[in-house]
Order: structure tokens, then C-alpha cells, then sequence
């Protein structure tokens, strides 16, 4: 029989703060229902300025591990976009504040949103290789565009934390998987900017295509139907976004659903994200915790589909398979809590936020605590950032 391996643990994490898209739109002089209707998104998390992707990736990541101990992780990939470090992974920040062994690898992988499926994936191929050993997917990222930007209304930030491993609690993942790669730039980062650049028509171009060659890769690998799925759970950087791919998918595979059907099908995948915005890394992984989090019936037996798309570009479509019993392990109270737990800001507030960067001389910054999670970022010194437990 083969081996199942799959995700044992799910856990999110977000920021201290939030900005609603109604009074980003207000400031702006933008009908709200532009973004609220036309981008799918109610509101986006703001990150204090003693928080960052360390910081939300170690508060998940410590919840994984207060439930499951450390025996048997032998690695820890994080994945991100909005890394902090040119040489150094920030898994190793994560990998000291949770109290990780030594004897546990870290690395760090870059391709935009993607590279938490691709994080995923080389899990399973450990575990496949030794069954004992369990894997720590961690993706964390947070979402900026420059103020007043198109993109200013698709940011967000958010982390999620998987632990992989035989036998797992709450899905299995399956073979095959469909990828697709094309060099395109519809989304990018140079090294000496902090906010992205985005070609935003084109991006929106570029995922349906690229997600519609995964697709028809994972058929022509022998995947299943478009009709065994009783769900899927696509990358949102909003949320009208996974509407569109999913009714490019459908299309693809010979339907014609209405924008309703399309809603329906959708909506318990969309909760989180509506309300955390973009997340990149993290973004599928939070849309699969929306759906096992509000799903009213019981998905145990179910085939449930994902859709990873990072810019410029990989795609990746694969399914896994809800275990009997996955509702005892689910975090659901946990995750509206650290949603509900947030400070609304003003659009003063944020803008000043927005505006703070990190002296780039390597004197000397503390930043001032505000932030009410487990881990703060409290600046820099020497060039190196310091971490503390809150
Ligand atoms: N009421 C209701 N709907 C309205 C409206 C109103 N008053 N005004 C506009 N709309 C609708 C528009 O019709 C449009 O809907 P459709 O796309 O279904 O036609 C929608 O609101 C957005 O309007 P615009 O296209 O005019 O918006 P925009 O050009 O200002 O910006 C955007 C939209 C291009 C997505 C921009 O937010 C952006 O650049 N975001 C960042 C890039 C991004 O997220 N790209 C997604 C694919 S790339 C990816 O997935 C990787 C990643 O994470 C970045």
C-alpha cells in the first residue's frame, strides 16, 4: 500500500494591525464597492512596526509545535517573497525562537507566491524517502505596493504553518501534480526596493494562464476530473481573483458557471482572505484553512484541489484527500480570534506605517512595542535584527 503523506497541522498567524478597504477607498475618493465588490476584499492586516515575517511565521510555527512536540522534524522550509535577508534564511530566527533542536535543517525557497507548494512537495519527497521524519512548512509574507498604487487595495500580510509527515490528520496529498513555468513580469521585487512592482492587467493575464497549464498538465499526468473536486482552494492576492481562475478552470474543463455558481463554489475558501487580503506564500494554505474551518458538513473522504500561482511565473495544481477525524485537529476558534484580535487603524495611522523603513546604515533602532503577540521585533543593531519573546 502506498505511503500517505500529507499535512498533520495547519495553523495561521496575522498582524496587530488592519486597514479597512472602505476607508482606504474613502481617502482615495473610490466608490468602496470598488473594492469591496469589483477586488473581493473587505480588509487587509497591517503589520506593527515590531512585527514582520519572523515574527508572525514563529507565532504559527510555536502553535504547531505546542500541539505536536519536536520529535521527529528534522526540517523546516520557509518560504517567502518579502524576505529579510539576502544570505541568511529567516527560518533560523523562526528555528531559535520556537526552541527547534539543532538536529533540524532550515532553508529558505524564492519564487514568489509559489514556493510553499513547491516547500510542500519537497516535504512529502523527504518523508517518502524516511517515514520517521516530519517536515515544518512555514510561509509567511506580507503584501506592500506603494501608497496610492493600483495595487495599494491587494496588500495584506499573513503567515501559515504546516506540519508534514506520515499518516497526517488532516489531508493527504496526492500525485500527480501539474506545473507550468513561463518567464513573465507581471510581478517582481529588485533587491533595492521594499514595495513590489507589478504589471497589474498583466498579472491577472498571467495567472489564468499559467494556473489553466497546471491544470491541463495535472490531466495529462493522469490527474483526476474537474467534477471530483469538492472544492478548490486557489492563491488569492484578492479574492475576486480565485473567481476568475476558477471559472477559467471550469470553462477549460467544458462547463459555463455563472458569477453565482462561481461564488458558491468559492465562498468558504474566501472568508480569511477577504478579510487578511494578500498573504503570497501563505495565501492558498490560508484559503484551505477557510474551507476546513467553515465547512459545515464533513469533508472526510473528500478531494480537495489546490491552486498555487507565484508571478513570474510557476503554477501548480494538485489535490489531496481530507482524512476521517480532520475536524478534531482544526483551529478554527483560533484563527477567527487572531483575525478578530486586531487593531482597526485610521489612514493616517497606516500611512505612517507604510512610510517607516529600517535605517539602511546599521546604527542603532528600537522599535517601540505595540504588538501583542508572542514575538516581537525589537530593531536593529550592528546591522543584525533582534528578536525577543514577548
Ligand atoms: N463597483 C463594483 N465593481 C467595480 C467598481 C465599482 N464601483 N469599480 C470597479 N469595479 C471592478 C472592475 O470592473 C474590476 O472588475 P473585473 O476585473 O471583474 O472587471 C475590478 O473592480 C477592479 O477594477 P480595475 O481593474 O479598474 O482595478 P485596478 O486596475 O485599479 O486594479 C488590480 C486592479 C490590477 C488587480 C490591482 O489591484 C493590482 O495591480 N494588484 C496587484 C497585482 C495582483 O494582485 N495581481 C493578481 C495576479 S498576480 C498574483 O496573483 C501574484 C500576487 O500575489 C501578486
Amino acid at each position: 500500500m502506498p505511503l500517505s503523506i500529507g499535512i498533520h497541522d495547519l495553523a495561521l498567524a496575522t498582524s496587530q494591525h488592519s486597514l479597512s478597504l472602505t476607508d482606504l477607498a474613502d481617502h482615495h475618493g473610490i466608490d468602496p464597492a470598488k473594492f469591496t465588490v469589483g477586488i473581493g476584499q473587505d480588509v487587509m492586516s497591517v503589520l506593527a512596526g515590531d512585527e514582520d515575517i519572523v515574527t508572525m511565521a514563529a507565532d504559527a510555527t510555536a502553535r504547531i509545535i505546542e500541539r505536536n512536540g519536536t520529535e521527529g522534524i528534522r526540517t523546516l522550509l520557509f518560504a517567502t517573497e518579502s524576505g529579510i535577508d539576502q544570505s541568511k534564511s529567516a527560518g533560523v530566527y523562526v528555528h531559535k525562537l520556537v526552541g527547534l533542536p539543532s538536529t533540524v535543517r532550515v532553508v529558505e525557497l524564492k519564487q514568489a507566491c509559489y514556493s510553499a507548494t513547491a516547500a510542500l512537495q519537497f516535504a512529502v519527497g523527504l518523508i517518502a524517502r524516511d517515514p520517521s521524519q516530519k517536515v515544518l512548512v512555514v510561509a509567511s509574507d506580507v503584501a506592500r505596493y506603494d501608497l496610492g498604487s493600483s495595487g495599494e487595495s491587494t496588500q495584506g500580510a499573513a503567515a501559515a504553518a504546516m506540519l508534514v509527515q506520515a499518516d497526517p490528520a488532516l489531508l493527504v496529498v496526492e500525485n500527480p501534480a501539474g506545473v507550468y513555468t513561463e518567464d513573465v513580469m507581471d510581478f517582481w521585487r529588485p533587491n533595492y526596493r521594499t514595495t513590489a512592482l507589478v504589471d497589474g492587467k498583466g498579472s491577472i493575464k498571467a495567472y489564468l494562464n499559467a494556473i489553466g497549464g497546471a491544470w491541463e498538465d495535472y490531466l495529462a499526468q493522469g490527474g483526476a476530473s474537474f467534477s471530483d473536486f469538492a472544492a478548490i482552494c486557489y492563491h488569492q492576492p484578492f479574492t475576486k481573483m480565485a473567481t476568475k481562475a476558477h471559472r477559467h478552470l471550469a470553462v477549460l474543463a467544458g462547463g459555463n458557471p455563472t458569477p453565482a455558481e462561481v461564488a458558491a463554489d468559492l465562498d468558504e475558501t474566501m472568508r480569511y482572505n477577504r478579510l487578511i487580503g494578500n498573504s503570497y506564500t501563505a495565501s492558498v494554505y490560508v484559503a484551505l484553512a477557510s474551507l476546513l474551518d467553515h465547512h459545515e458538513g464533513d469533508l472526510a473522504g473528500s478531494r480537495i484541489g489546490l491552486a498555487s500561482y507565484g508571478s513570474g511565473s510557476v503554477a501548480e495544481f494538485f489535490a489531496a484527500v481530507v482524512q476521517p477525524g480532520y475536524r478534531e485537529h482544526l483551529r478554527g476558534a483560533e484563527h477567527a480570534a487572531m483575525i478578530e484580535r486586531r487593531t482597526p487603524l485610521d489612514h493616517t495611522a497606516y500611512e505612517v506605517l507604510h512610510k517607516t523603513t529600517l535605517p539602511e546604515d546599521g546604527r542603532e533602532y528600537r522599535t517601540s512595542r505595540e504588538s501583542v503577540g508572542p514575538f516581537r521585533f525589537a530593531g536593529m543593531m550592528g546591522h543584525q535584527r533582534l528578536y525577543e519573546h514577548a
